[in-house]
């Protein structure tokens, strides 16, 4: 029986109800866990506590969507059992029936715990995803010794041909990821590691690992995506990248050792997963939170909250080769049109956004960087002595974003730090930036999706107007487009 998902029941009761990124009716939520695509359906799996909001013993939560923006939570999918709790994971869908589970068996595989112990199991599905089996076989993999104590989070994707290929795990273990290769997703065999490059400061966990084309060229490149539990650019938990070569066996960084490239210079993005099974793009999303104080939000019934979906590609750089990222298209169907501007000049002190309000909107907008003038400043959810504040500083070329007077604050002490990013101007000498507001988020995805920041805002109700100032001269904006997202 699916749950009907009132994502909006009222904004006085649920002020913090995002409206098109996905939020457990109730209950603890933290990773998005297997992902996949099958028959018209989107699936994502979550880490769940339903019995409290604050984390417990994990089950996997369950929601399906069309179109990536409207869910439909369903039953939970998988319960703890004797092997332990269940924690993060993927899924596949078996096309050849290698583990003999049936005809296109949907099959998870996640990691069982218990205090001290962690290891791979799986469970399948044959009713899409409604009801699930566990294997009576399990574990599937164990630690490959019993000291290793963080041995959590698979990642399983066919590599090569249907004819020729195998399965790939990629298992997060300390500051490494461990492969492993097997024909049937029941036996497993070591392939190869790679770790202790980039950041280490944290345990990595919750690995992806996917090709990517090089600006739409026929070269491309892997990247393997890992969650580090402490030291990201905006403080605690974060997502870190390396980009290079899998041969099959084990992965290849291209870049230095000591090279960290980060996905989200924001708080909010964590444990990012790609979809299984999507033609022609990779779509991932995160969990909408940072392990340094997603225990203490203020959101009432719910605790968790996804990124919005985002599409992924790789450009060529001055500085090397970077992931982009960019909302999914299917965005602009929740766009009405409020305001287009193009070549327009503004004074300082000028709010050029002024008698528009509301709680979701999507704001693009592109300027010449003129060194002449300070910065360029969008404040958001403006209320009587609050607003969240973004924008750009033209002589420092930097993206900023600030929370601490957002509404509610206090809950953690970290939760009003600053956050920045380097951004360098287009070859063309300007910036874009494409914001994108729920009730209670906003996501930047700058210079086509080349630096992005995630950030959770609890706003105070009926701070809802919207600011835009150029400080320090005045400037020429080439283009301003702000669209209301209407939500579910
Ligand atoms: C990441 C993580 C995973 C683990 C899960 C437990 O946020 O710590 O490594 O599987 O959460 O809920």
């Amino acid at each position: 029986m699916a749950l009907s998902f009132a994502q909006t029941p009222s904004s006085t009761l649920e002020p913090y109800r995002p409206s098109f990124h996905f939020s457990p009716r109730q209950g603890w939520l933290n990773d998005p866990n297997g992902l996949v695509y099958y028959k018209g359906e989107y699936h994502l799996f979550f880490q769940y506590h339903p019995d409290s909001t604050v984390w417990g013993p994990m089950h996997w939560g369950h929601a399906v969507s069309k179109n990536l923006l409207h869910w439909e939570e369903l039953p939970i999918a998988l319960y703890p059992d004797d092997l332990g709790t269940i924690f993060s994971g993927s899924a596949v869908i078996d096309w050849q029936n290698t583990a003999g589970f049936g005809k296109e068996a949907m099959v998870a595989i996640f990691t069982h715990n218990v205090p001290g112990l962690q290891q791979q199991s799986i469970a399948y599905s044959t009713d899409k995803g409604r009801s699930w089996t566990k294997y009576e076989g399990n574990p599937v993999l164990p630690p490959p010794n019993r000291a290793l104590r963080d041995f959590r989070d698979p990642k399983v994707f066919w590599y090569g041909s249907q004819a020729e290929g195998h399965w790939v795990m990629a298992v997060a273990a300390g500051s490494s990821i461990l492969f492993f290769t097997s024909p049937d997703l029941k036996t497993w065999e070591s392939s190869g590691g790679f770790g202790l490059q980039g950041a280490t400061c944290g345990v990595w966990e919750t690995p992806d690992l996917f090709e990517l084309k090089l600006d739409n060229s026929a070269e491309s490149r892997w990247v393997l995506t890992v969650g580090i539990g402490g030291c990201a650019p905006a403080g605690g938990s974060g997502q870190q990248y390396f980009v290079g070569q899998f041969d099959g066996q084990t992965f290849t960084n291209e870049n230095d050792k000591k090279q960290v490239l980060w996905a989200d210079y924001g708080a909010d993005f964590y444990a990012g997963q790609s979809w299984s099974d999507v033609e022609s793009r990779r779509i991932w999303i995160g969990w909408m939170n940072n392990w340094a104080y997603a225990q203490a939000l203020p959101t009432g019934i719910f605790r968790g909250s996804m990124n919005l979906p985002r599409e992924l590609s790789l450009r060529q750089t001055p500085e090397g080769i970077r992931l982009v990222q960019n909302p999914i298209k299917e965005l602009e169907s929740l766009r009405t049109q409020l305001r287009h501007w193009e070549n327009l000049q503004i004074s300082e002190g000028q709010n050029l956004l002024e008698g528009i309000s509301g709680e979701s909107f999507e704001i693009r907008l592109e300027f010449q960087v003129d060194p002449l003038i300070d910065k360029i400043t969008l404040n958001l959810r403006v209320g009587d002595k609050t607003k969240t504040t973004l924008g750009y500083s033209m002589k420092a070329r930097k993206l900023f974003f600030g929370r601490a007077e957002s509404g509610l604050t206090e809950f953690h002490k970290d939760f009003s730090l600053n956050h920045m990013a380097d951004l360098a101007p287009q070859e063309d000498g300007t910036i874009k930036l494409n914001i994108i507001l729920d009730k209670a988020s906003v996501e930047i995805f700058a210079n086509d999706g080349l630096v992005v920041m995630s950030e959770q805002i609890f706003p105070i109700e009926g701070a809802n107007e919207l600011e835009l100032f150029a400080q320090g001269g005045s400037l020429t904006l080439k283009s301003l487009s702000v669209y209301a997202l209407e939500g579910f």
